[in-house]
């Protein structure tokens, strides 16, 4: 336990339960990496409140959702410390405190803001908020003085832009408050959606990680395969076939079998597809089956939440008399 490399900070905003891009872009990292490091999972609800704050009811449920979700999945609070960003008020004065130094220019050349912006949803979200996720961001991070930060690749420019924060702190005030995180990308695997474009809430094209295993066979045959494939042995690409890149997760054993017998037309897609739908039932039976034990008490998740946001806030005021003692307020 104590030999543990450094420390990790990651987080995800509470948007209600998890699928399987979530499961195999992140949180599957995250359940490797909590034995090599100390690692901080943050739910991120002010974050959510950036872009759904009409909506703000809908976050406390959110948050239990996700919660069960990171828990069935192998998170585990013996291990991490769990907890949610906004039971942990440093979080607000370190991003207070660092919007002093933050110039406005690197805020605005930061991608995913000018991307958000154009996306026609009708949200208004040129709010000071929106503006300043990415700092709140940084402050989720330096507050832990994480070493790194497992992210997918969308992310990595926030982390970059952390880096820069912490270089400019440390500059002014003339000492190393903050290490400089290092982005860790999380291993690629693709997750097709049901129709075949990347797995995606806002596509509505999603399999939830706590889909009953008796659901999963009719959700694989709504899944698109290779479209030239009419007939059973008409010669398959399995390279065009979500099917496939599912394989390709759950099914590695079997991969260039099934490559072979697709190419050459052995196999039908119904069976392929059948195969699949065997493969992933006993994956994931098991975190559906401990995510069903785990809702029987509400009060416990609660609970494990309280105790790791007590953990947090007792690392985060260590950091912040340091921060309020380098600008001098101390
Ligand atoms: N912005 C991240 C996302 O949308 C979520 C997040 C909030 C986060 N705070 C974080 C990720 C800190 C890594 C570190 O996915
Ligand atoms: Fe896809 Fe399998 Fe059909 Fe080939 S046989 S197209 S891999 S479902």
């Amino acid at each position: 336990m104590s030999e543990k490399k450094g420390v990790i900070l990651s987080g995800m905003r509470p948007t209600g339960k998890l699928h399987l891009g979530n499961l195999f872009g992140a949180l599957e990292n995250w359940v490797k990496l909590q034995d090599e490091y100390r690692c901080f999972f943050c739910i991120a609800d002010w974050h959510a409140l950036t872009t759904a704050y009409e909506e703000s009811l809908n976050i406390k449920a959110n948050v239990r959702e996700m919660v069960l979700d990171w828990l069935s999945c192998g998170i585990d609070t013996e291990k991490s410390v769990v907890f949610k960003q906004s039971d942990v008020k440093e979080h607000a004065e370190l991003h207070l405190l660092l919007s002093m130094i933050t110039p406005l220019s690197w805020l605005e050349r930061v991608p995913t803001y000018k991307e958000q912006l154009q996306q026609p949803e009708g949200r208004n979200l040129a709010t000071y908020g929106f503006f300043g996720y990415p700092l709140l961001q940084a402050a989720d991070i330096l507050l832990y003085k994480a070493d790194a930060v497992p992210v997918g690749e969308d992310q990595a420019p926030h982390i970059e832009f952390t880096r820069e924060v912490a270089r400019r702190f440390n500059y002014l005030y003339n000492q190393k408050v903050f290490p400089e995180p290092a982005t860790i990308l999380n291993e690629y695997k693709l997750v097709p959606g049901l129709d075949n474009r990347k797995m995606s809430k806002s596509y509505n094209n999603v399999i939830e990680i706590s889909v009953p295993p008796e659901e999963i066979p009719s959700q694989v045959r709504k899944m698109i395969t290779d479209p030239g494939r009419i007939r059973k042995n008409d010669p398959g690409n399995p390279q065009i076939c979500s099917i496939y890149a599912f394989h390709r997760i759950f099914n590695q054993q079997e991969l260039s079998k099934i490559e072979a017998a697709c190419r050459e037309g052995q196999i039908g897609c119904v069976e392929c597809k059948n195969n699949l739908s065997g493969y992933m039932q006993s994956y994931l039976a098991p975190i559906f089956e401990k995510r069903r034990e785990l809702e029987k008490d509400p009060q416990a998740i609660d609970d494990l939440l309280a105790k790791g946001s007590e953990k947090a806030r007792e690392v985060a005021a260590v950091t912040m008399q340091e921060v309020r003692s380098a600008i001098g307020l101390l």
